[in-house]
């Protein structure tokens, strides 16, 4: 048996095997691949549900599970969150005007793996106040995934993350937040993507888990729908999300969810 197998620590944290990073690979690069292949149909015009139709045919076709449908009783092969929807957006029939800039969340299970990730799209021309927050809750996904190493702990992703976002006078969304994953989609900890240096759990090497920061232009309070999924700014101000699923390695990370035609921000590629 490998040193790793089985090890939940004292967090309930759970410690994956060297040989479990292969099998997050592969949901994490089929996650990712969707993502890049979608980009195409948004467009003015276009429905979400139309996208989410297109985004479940091909995690069929690609032979794989879409972790969300039937998840607590979701329906849809992605989530699609525009303009002030902090996430949790359900697909259906509206159709994206020019500059809706939109988050698509898709989660798929490949040999019992899981691969979550999302990013951000832009119907049309990007405003230059969306472009701003794009790029801002961006960078602040990376100041998180940097803070990624054996001995850092969980406050230091978050502090990270926040205090980049609050310099440039924008808001982290503390309602939602990060979660572990691997043969299972929601597992301890909670990611928080708001902190203090040096608090919550270490992390160790086989720890895997999402960062996946919601950033608002104004207020950071969010409310949930009647709908029971979709969540908004309470401010109506715009809000903007990244996400990536992440293994701790020896020395720092290892990014599953990479986008493999480098398009994981809409003004690339
Ligand atoms: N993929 C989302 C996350 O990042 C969860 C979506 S659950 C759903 O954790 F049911 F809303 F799809
Ligand atoms: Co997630
Ligand atoms: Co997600």
């Amino acid at each position: 048996m490998d040193k790793f197998e089985g090890r939940l620590t004292r967090d309930g944290i759970r410690i994956h095997n060297p040989s479990d990073f292969a099998g997050m690979h592969k949901a994490g690069a089929l996650a990712a691949r969707i993502l890049d292949d979608i980009a195409g149909m948004v467009e003015p015009g276009q429905t979400t549900e139309a996208i989410d139709a297109e985004i479940e045919r091909m995690v069929n076709d690609a032979g794989a599970k879409s972790a969300t449908i039937g998840y607590k009783g979701y329906q849809h092969a992605s989530c699609i969150s525009v303009n002030h929807v902090v996430c949790h957006g359900i697909p259906g029939p509206k159709t994206l005007k020019n500059g809706d800039i939109l988050n698509i969340d898709v989660t798929v299970i490949v040999d019992g793996w899981f691969g979550d990730t999302s990013r951000m799209y832009v119907a049309g021309s990007l405003s230059r106040k969306a472009e701003r927050l794009v790029q801002v809750t961006h960078d602040a996904l990376f100041k998180g995934i940097e803070a990624v190493k054996p001995g850092n702990t969980f406050g230091d992703i978050g502090h990270a993350i926040q205090a980049y976002v609050e310099a440039h006078r924008m808001s982290v969304v503390r309602d939602f937040c990060g979660h572990g994953l691997g043969q299972v989609f929601h597992a301890p900890p909670n990611v928080l993507h708001y902190g203090r240096p040096g608090t919550g759990p270490t992390l160790e090497e086989g720890m895997f888990f999402t960062i996946e920061p919601m950033v608002n232009l104004g207020r950071p309070e969010t409310k949930v729908l009647a709908d029971d999924w979709t969540a908004v700014t309470r401010d109506k101000s715009l809000s903007a999300q990244f996400e990536h699923s992440i293994g701790v390695t020896a020395d720092g990370f290892d990014i599953f969810t990479l986008s493999p035609g480098g398009k994981f921000h809409p003004t690339w590629a």
